[in-house]
């Protein structure tokens, strides 16, 4: 082989080598829990990151759940205690605060929507709009899902669904603000 040759089977072998890193490196991120990343929802989709003003309490629970009463909002449940998901709240559902919010997985229209989860594994997160829920909840109603997972029709909804400690004005605020989403 003479030495041209050699160099230049020398450079494909580095562009390659260098392809391969590149291809393996972007399809790490999906492969984690993609809750901030491939979900088929809108822009913004999986991140309860917005740091801007809200214009109401029932807005900001919504987004970071935290309450600006300064209640504590906490929750027990959500995909990753569903076993063998890692869903590290925060770190890869891209959540600002480091924990979950409705917009999260509801998205930041209230109309819910396919996760994929990786592993094959998809949720689906309804649509909690005010509209869509009237026919179906009321106060109380809309409160034992947020907290106990109470479905109306008496079932449990699936632990996906994170069972959340949050106090009765909050939840009052919550519903004002998915009255407003179109
Ligand atoms: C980690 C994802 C996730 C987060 C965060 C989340 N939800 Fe849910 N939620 C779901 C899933 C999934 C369902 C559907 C469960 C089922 O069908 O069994 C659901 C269902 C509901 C329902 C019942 C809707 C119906 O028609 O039966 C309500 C109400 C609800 N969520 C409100 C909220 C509120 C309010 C918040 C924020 C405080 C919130 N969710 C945060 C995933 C989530």
């Amino acid at each position: 082989m003479n030495q041209k040759i050699k160099m230049v089977i020398k450079d494909l072998f580095a562009v390659i080598t260098v392809l391969l890193l590149a291809s393996c490196t972007s399809r790490a991120q999906p492969a984690g829990i993609g809750m901030g990343t491939g979900m088929g929802m809108g822009p913004n989709a999986g991140s309860a990151s917005r740091t801007d003003s809200f214009n109401s309490n029932g807005e900001r629970i919504y987004f970071t759940a935290t309450s600006e009463r300064g209640t504590e909002i906490t929750y027990v449940g959500g995909p990753s205690s569903n076993g063998g998901m890692t869903l590290a709240p925060g770190a890869s559902a891209g959540v600002g605060n480091g924990r979950l919010a409705c917009d999260s997985c509801h998205g930041p229209g209230g109309q819910g929507g396919t996760h994929n989860m990786g592993m094959m594994q998809t949720m689906t997160a309804k649509d909690i709009r005010w509209s869509a829920l009237q026919g179906e909840f009321d106060a109380e109603k809309f409160r034992l899902a947020v907290v106990k997972g109470q479905d109306p029709d008496g079932t449990q909804l699936s632990m996906d669904m994170p069972r959340w400690n949050i106090g009765d004005d909050d939840l009052a605020d919550l519903i004002v603000y998915l009255k407003t989403l179109p």
